[in-house]
């Protein structure tokens, strides 16, 4: 069932969504050559408590880790280690941040200097892929609208379109319905979008096949192929117009407070 945001349940992912953006921006910047993904994964739980949040992800499911960090081939999930990212690598930093009970859920993937024009333009086409889906989060659309933009971005550039991890609703809880996959599944019956529907819209982006395995951790995504995979995520929310993007960080909680 696809739960409708009351107005107060809006406030508090617009807060999570403050924090999560903050974190993710903040991650995003820490990426150097030589450092951990370990430094920044603990790095990003730093800031997540500095802002009054929680890790949404630590401990669920039993992961692991503060945030999913992604480097290269790895799709999703990806753990912390000891591993120095080098100039060159991209990575994916996928941040979810609990405040006041609500979720925020949101993605990036950056280059660590600079990456190869071919990789950069993955990167690109992988963002551009997310705004085209957030054109199509308007109430009554269906769901599979979403889906298509995501699928045409990809596909009119060579890419593939991973197909085992979707996009979700969320609120209280990470994962909520609907399921938003990046592609056309070609199911019957496709949720209509209304407003006061909080959606996490995740494009994730193979410059090869689109075939995924799980590492041996339990976790780690990879492409089979070894080619880089980008990804990017929103949490929005459905409106009677065009969709409000939840996780920017204008939506910062004003005073950092302790939950
Ligand atoms: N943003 C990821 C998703 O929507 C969250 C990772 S789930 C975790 O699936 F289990 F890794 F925490
Ligand atoms: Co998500």
């Amino acid at each position: 069932m696809i739960q409708l945001k009351k107005d107060h349940e809006i406030g508090a992912m617009r807060l999570a969504g403050g924090v999560a953006s903050t974190v993710l921006r903040e991650a995003a910047a820490f990426v150097q050559p030589g450092v951990t993904t370990l430094e920044i994964d603990q790095f990003a739980g730093e800031r997540i408590r500095h802002h009054g949040g929680k890790s949404a992800f630590l401990g669920y499911r039993k992961y692991p880790c503060e945030i999913c960090i992604s480097v290269n081939e790895e799709v999703v999930h990806g753990l912390a280690s000891g591993r120095q990212v080098q100039f060159g690598d991209i990575v994916s930093l996928d941040v979810g941040v609990r405040y006041d009970g609500y979720i925020g859920d949101n993605a990036t993937t950056v280059a660590v200097g600079g990456c190869d024009p071919a990789v950069q333009r993955l990167l690109e086409v992988t963002e551009n892929a997310l705004d085209e889906a957030l054109r199509e989060a308007l109430p009554g659309n269906k769901v599979v609208d979403i889906s298509r933009a995501i699928q045409n971005c990809a596909e009119a550039n060579g890419y593939s379109i991973v197909r085992e991890f979707v996009g979700h609703g969320v609120g209280k809880k990470v994962h909520e319905d609907p399921q938003i996959p990046n592609f056309d599944d070609g199911s019957r019956r496709s949720p209509v979008l209304k407003p006061g529907m909080t959606l996490a819209i995740e494009p994730m982006i193979n410059l090869g096949q689109r075939h995924v395995e799980v590492l041996e951790d339990g976790w780690t995504v990879v492409a089979r192929d070894g080619l880089p995979s980008a990804h990017f995520e929103h949490t929005i929310l459905v409106t009677d117009g065009e969709p409000e993007i939840l996780t920017c960080p204008g939506n910062l909680p004003s005073e950092p407070r302790e939950l």
